[in-house]
């Protein structure tokens, strides 16, 4: 039987259209605003249909040298195309990309994490250096 993390897949999402890309500055100054923007499928499109499409998107931030990372949000799509007419009919897609913003006085990692229903959970990762 799998562990639970070793059901987290990833690779290159320049490569692989189910990676959460994570687009932030490489460094932000302590405490000052800082944003990030998290797509599933921006070099690839992802299919985003009543059948095969993104559910969700969570984003972390784990400090350098801490254990626990710390969820900046988490974001459900709901609109999948499905409406009273059947499947697809009702042209209504959610977009799976969300922009969120946080502070920290200290450097570490970015994480995201997204799941497709059909293709499973998928993560990426991303350095942020603090000045
Ligand atoms: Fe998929």
């Amino acid at each position: 039987m799998a562990e639970f993390k070793d059901l987290f897949q990833t690779a290159d999402w320049k490569k692989e259209k189910h990676v959460p890309a994570i687009e932030s500055p490489e460094k932000c100054k302590k405490g000052e605003s800082l944003k990030v923007t998290v797509t599933v499928g921006k070099e690839i499109p992802h299919p985003n249909t009543t059948e095969h499409h993104i559910r969700w998107i969570g984003v972390y931030f784990l400090p350098d040298g801490e254990k626990f990372p710390f969820q900046i949000g988490k974001f459900e799509f709901a609109s999948h195309g499905e409406s009273v007419q059947g499947p697809n009919m009702s042209t209504v897609y959610t977009q799976p990309e969300v922009v969120c913003s946080f502070k920290t006085d200290k450097p570490g990692a970015i994480y995201a994490s997204s799941y497709c229903n059909i293709h499973g959970i998928w993560q990426g990762m991303k350095k942020l250096s603090v000045e």
